[in-house]
């Protein structure tokens, strides 16, 4: 069976995955860039926006598995984009571009489903209205035996984390405090308990956390 991964997802120290107040400017709300700016050195972020440079060490070397092995994506419908409720029009197809660096059908969960997207270099927006287990089945038939990745944001990943569904987690946990914004962990007492956990602080001074399932 296809593994279920999470990957370079950032956390900061209490516990947000993302700032309060998301809009067109702000993806990631009042967070701004901080709970990126050491993903964005790394020589994987570069390569995801298919640039030449940025740093080879640690950080990079721990990124870089994110895309291997990945045959689809399960996203949720804020990390997509700023809109809420109906799409006033079908205009908006992501923060990326016209060839985001998935390169696989993504599933965007929403209440609002759409028609698919289909962009260059290979990835497909479905928008789907799913339970997570419906999500995945969707993804895994569509990934052809490859891998699934939950995209995130926090409220997505804590679905499935809920759901027992995730087999790989990497979490980045980033030094600052947000003190607002979207929680990944609230509800999931006790998670450590199914996942074997190992840390390890890099000198950009994030502790990056991998659990695998029990
Ligand atoms: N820290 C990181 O590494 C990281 C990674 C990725 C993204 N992010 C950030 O995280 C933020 C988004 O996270 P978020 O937690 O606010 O939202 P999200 O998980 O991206 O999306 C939540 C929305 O998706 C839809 N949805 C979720 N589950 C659904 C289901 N089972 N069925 C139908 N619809 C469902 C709902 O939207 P509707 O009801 O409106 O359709 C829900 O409000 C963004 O700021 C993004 O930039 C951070």
């Amino acid at each position: 069976m296809s593994r279920v991964r999470v990957h370079n997802f950032s956390v900061s120290l209490d516990g947000f995955a993302t700032g309060e107040g998301q809009s067109l400017d702000e993806p990631f709300g009042h967070a701004g860039e901080r709970l990126h700016e050491w993903f964005f050195a790394t020589r994987t972020f570069h390569a995801m926006q298919g640039k030449a440079g940025g740093g080879a060490g640690v950080d990079s070397a721990v990124t870089g598995t994110w895309d291997s092995g990945i045959g689809a994506e399960i996203m949720g419908r804020n990390k997509f984009g700023p809109q809420r409720g109906p799409w006033e029009d079908h205009a908006w197809t992501g923060w990326w571009g016209p060839n985001p660096p998935f390169h696989t059908p993504v599933f965007v969960l929403t209440h609002h489903p759409r028609p698919s997207v289909e962009m260059e270099g290979g990835t497909t927006f479905h928008f789907v209205d799913a339970t997570p287990e419906e999500a995945l089945r969707q993804a895994r038939e569509a990934a052809g035996g490859l891998d699934v990745r939950i995209g995130g944001g926090p409220s997505t990943v804590r679905q499935f984390l809920a759901a027992g569904l995730v087999d790989h987690m990497h979490i980045a946990v980033v030094p600052i405090i947000l003190g607002r914004g979207e929680r990944l962990w609230d509800g999931l007492e006790g998670l450590e308990k199914n996942f074997q956990i190992e840390s390890v602080t890099t000198p950009s001074g994030v502790t990056h956390m991998t659990f695998t399932r029990r």
